[in-house]
């Protein structure tokens, strides 16, 4: 549930709860004060009154009293009485007359028992003539009057309305009803406060604390997601935040420990020539080489080293260049067939000395023309053809190429009866500086940058480099290149 929603139910829930709590105790206070639930109605006049009788009853009661400071006697006249109990009896009141003790005139309307006793005793100087007075469970009002009869005679008119008994119940509970209605009020707007404050508050004071630990570099945890909602996607979003960062804090630690691993594989393999070229200059210097043979094989093997040392330096040059991608292919269409046809061409003389056979294992009949700079997959070709030849090591060795086109690639395969590579190491063949065999031997490898560039020409060129090995029996490496359009028009001629 959204926030604006919880909000807006809140504050409605609060709205009613007051007002239902304003009617109330309106309503509350106007019956304890009028007695009667009737009353509600009159709340609002401004002549209220602090009246038990209506005005009706009151003119009646007032006619009575001028009856009895007048002419008195005539209250003992049953008729006269009856017919005033009749007009009280139509407004829902009752008449009642005593004389002393006994009663004159009794409202059947009133007729109760305990009446007598319940009305109070008789004062000439009427100095509290309206009050109310209950017999068992029921509530009475009156306005009362006495007087002298001629004779002498005490008496006494009471104009008697009953009273709702809920009226009388509802002043006596007022103040407990009033306690009662605030008290809920207040848990209303504790339990309100408590649900916000879990749905709102406290998964942001949550975020709030996952985004301090993110600040203290600390984005090892996970947050909880079963919130829905505004909150739900405010944790959503900060969750992706976090695994974003994590992933990047990860992807810079990594590239941080390949930056070092490349720097002690480049001073490694830069020293070992070094070092060499070194000790045979000390060995010259030294007076060691003191035969034109010895000479001659000195000089010879500190050639041989800085040759290696230009090739590494090349390779690194030209390793850093394809991944920074500053080497830029001048893309052209050539026939890959007869490409390959030329590199083994090219090849044959230093193979045949090496006792390598290399001939073609799938020949396409037509030409496949593709999408290539053709230095550079020279470069890949001869890479992956020198590896089969420096890793060989059957007395029958044979190198064989093929090329499948396909519709929209042709894939050229190379494949030897070498060693093969193990399992473990075949990830990791195309990744600058791997060489299966890790003593990092110049004798048998070289610096293990041939099949990362191979990799970098080959994506470079929108293809795809792989391997497929069985240990003990061959090394097949493949790529694929784009066919150029050229070719498909040229097919669609025919
Ligand atoms: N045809 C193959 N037969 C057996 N192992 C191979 C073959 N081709 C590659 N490898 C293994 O893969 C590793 C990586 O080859 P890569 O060409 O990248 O490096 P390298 O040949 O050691 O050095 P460089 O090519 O830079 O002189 C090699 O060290 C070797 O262990
Ligand atoms: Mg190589």
């Amino acid at each position: 549930m959204s926030i604006r929603i919880k909000l807006l139910l809140s504050f409605t829930g609060m709205l009613v709860i007051s007002l239902l709590m304003f009617v109330l105790s309106a309503a509350l206070f106007t019956i304890a004060f009028t007695g009667d639930i009737r009353g509600v109605r009159d709340f609002y006049k401004v002549h209220y009154q602090l009246n038990p009788l209506t005005q009706q009853e009151e003119s009646i009661f007032l006619e009575l009293k001028y009856m009895a400071k007048n002419e008195p006697d005539k209250l003992l006249d049953k008729q006269l009485l009856a017919d005033y109990d009749f007009k009280l009896r139509t407004v829902r009141a009752g008449l009642f007359v005593r004389r002393e003790s006994n009663p004159v005139f009794e409202s059947y309307t009133i007729n109760q028992p305990e009446l007598q006793h319940a009305l109070p005793a008789y004062d000439l100087d009427n100095n509290q003539i309206r009050n109310t007075f209950n017999i068992g469970e029921r509530f009475y009002a009156y306005a009362k009057f006495d007087f002298k009869y001629s004779d002498g005679a005490k008496g006494g008119v009471f104009v008697i309305r009953e009273r709702s008994p809920f009226a009388e119940l509802s002043r006596r509970l007022l103040p407990i009803l009033s306690i009662l209605l605030i008290g809920v009020l207040v848990i209303a707007n504790m339990l309100l406060y408590r649900w916000l404050t879990r749905s709102v508050v406290k998964p942001l004071n949550v975020l709030r604390k996952s985004a301090e630990r993110i600040k203290e570099g600390d984005l090892q945890f996970a947050l909880d997601l079963r919130e829905s909602g505004e909150i739900g996607q405010l944790n959503e979003s900060f969750e992706s935040m976090r695994q974003r960062l994590q992933q990047s804090v990860e992807l810079r630690l990594r590239d941080e420990e390949s930056r070092k691993e490349l720097i002690s594989n480049i001073s490694h393999d830069l020293r070992t020539p070094i070092t060499t070229i070194k000790g045979y200059i000390e060995g010259i210097r030294d007076g060691v080489a003191n035969t034109p043979d010895k000479m001659a094989k000195y000089v010879d093997t500190i050639y041989t080293k800085a040759v290696d040392l230009d090739k590494l330096v090349d390779e690194l040059f030209l390793y850093s260049k394809l991944d920074l991608k500053q080497v830029s292919f001048r893309l052209e269409p050539i026939d890959i067939v007869s490409f390959l046809d030329d590199c083994i061409e090219e090849l044959r003389y230093d193979l045949e000395k090496q006792q390598i056979d290399i001939a073609w294992q799938d020949k396409p009949k037509t030409a496949v023309p593709v999408m290539a700079d053709p230095e550079q997959i020279k470069r890949t070709v001869l890479n992956v053809i020198g590896n089969s030849a420096k890793y060989m090591d059957k007395p029958e060795k044979r190198i064989l190429l093929s090329v499948r086109p396909d519709t929209e690639m042709a894939e050229v395969e190379i494949r030897d009866n070498g060693p093969g590579i193990p399992e473990e190491a075949v990830p990791y063949i195309f990744e600058r500086f791997y060489r299966a065999e890790p003593s990092r031997n110049t004798s048998t490898g070289g610096s293990g940058l041939g099949l990362a560039i191979a990799r970098q020409i080959v994506e470079g060129h929108g293809g795809r480099i792989g391997v497929n090995s069985e240990l003990g029996s061959s090394t097949s490496v493949y790529f694929t290149l784009r066919r150029t359009t050229d070719d498909k028009e040229a097919a669609n001629r025919t």
